[in-house]
């Protein structure tokens, strides 16, 4: 009989579905919600009341893309923290309500578990021949142990895998997440929302040793960003301050590639930070699988620093191994979306881990 899993993915402001079968992603549906955008960032009481509205197209559109009857589920998997509490409780009491209606199974998913799950999404062959992005991509799949740098705009891990169930958060960031820095300074240049997106388009005309911005001094494998976002801030205030004008629009007028160059220093700076306690956590760990995952993974130039860690080293003389075995997950899969829940939810049905029906969302946790 075959194992098909519906996945529920809504704690922020993407609401998603997927359907996984026997292991193979079938689909994966994301309405993107643009409501936000004229605010500079999520309003909670609207994404809830656009998960609202999205979520019964979007479960419709990921069964019909998967050719699959409800009728024919196995469990349904929901994202049940954390994450946005009104967002959150539309997909997991949709899922509730589904699961009960059909009398099948509830399996409850981590959010940044789900986001590490990403690296073993293994698309269809159906899938696959209807998103011509995937075509002849080869997606490997990391050996475990692995180190997992996961990077969204909620947070900024370095998480040690050891088994899908089994993972230990050895460092965080101890105020702003990475996606949270690129998003409030972009904000502060006057880009849209989201701002990581824009910030990396911008940084590809950038000098990235335009402005040395601060960089923190936190001891062990832990981050801090709002150093940086300060010292952003500071840098733009000072600038305007000094060409006497009263907004970042005036300035950009003054100095050419302004933009660009802020950009370019900030993502080079971000980059810096997040790979530096990386390499330290895999030099004093000793392992040398390296993955990245969560929304900030699609900065390309994040990625090609990452791809840049597999290259062998120039030094000879080392102890430890040069290089790493690097893991990026397709752009698809890396920011919120229920592909990862779905696998996710797979290998906690296999073990028949469920979750009762009275189970409540939760808005923070670790892993
Ligand atoms: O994982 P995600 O979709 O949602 C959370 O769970 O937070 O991550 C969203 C974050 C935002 O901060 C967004 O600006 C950032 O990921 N992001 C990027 C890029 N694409 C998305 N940051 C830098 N460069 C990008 N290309």
């Amino acid at each position: 009989m075959d194992t098909i899993i519906l996945a529920i993915e809504s704690s922020c402001d993407d609401t998603s579905a997927a359907v996984i079968k026997n292991g193979l992603l079938m689909s994966n549906v994301i309405a993107s919600q643009k409501v936000h955008e004229e605010f500079g960032g999520v309003v909670p009481e609207l994404a809830s009341r656009a998960h609202q509205q999205n979520i019964m197209p979007v479960v419709d559109a990921a069964l019909k893309h998967a050719g699959v009857d409800k009728k024919d589920l196995s469990a349904i998997a929901f994202t049940r923290g954390p994450g946005l509490l009104g967002s959150l409780l539309v997909g997991t009491s949709f899922a509730k309500g589904l699961a009960l209606s059909l009398h099948i199974p509830l399996v409850e998913v981590n959010h940044l578990q789900g986001h590490i799950m990403a690296h073993f999404v293994e698309p269809s062959p159906e899938y696959i021949a209807t998103n011509p992005k995937l075509q002849g991509i080869d997606i490997k799949h990391p050996q475990l142990p692995f180190l997992c740098l996961l990077v969204s705009g909620g947070n900024s891990q370095i998480v040690k895998v050891e088994a899908y169930n089994r993972m230990q958060i050895i460092g965080q960031t101890i105020d702003d997440a990475a996606g949270e820095a690129f998003d409030k300074c972009a904000k502060v240049m006057g880009l849209p929302y989201p701002g990581g997106p824009w910030i990396d388009k911008l940084a590809k005309q950038g000098n990235p040793t335009a402005f040395p911005f601060a960089k923190p001094n936190i001891a062990g494998y832990d981050y801090s960003f709002s150093g940086l976002k300060t010292s952003f801030l500071y840098t733009l205030r000072d600038l305007m301050k000094e060409h006497q004008v009263d907004t970042v629009d005036a300035l950009a007028e003054q100095i050419p590639n302004l933009r660009e160059d802020l950009c370019a220093s900030l993502q080079t700076t971000i980059i810096d930070i997040l790979l530096k306690k990386v390499k330290k956590a895999a030099k004093d760990l000793g392992i040398t699988r390296i993955a990245v995952a969560g929304g900030v993974s699609a900065n390309s130039g994040l990625r090609d620093a990452m791809m840049q860690l597999s290259q062998p080293s120039s030094c000879i003389v080392h102890r430890q191994p040069s290089t790493y075995e690097v893991f990026i997950p397709p752009f698809s899969f890396t920011t919120d979306n229920a592909a990862m829940i779905a696998q996710a939810g797979y290998y906690k049905f296999l073990d028949h881990d469920f979750c009762p029906i009275d189970a409540a969302p939760y808005a923070q946790t670790t892993i």
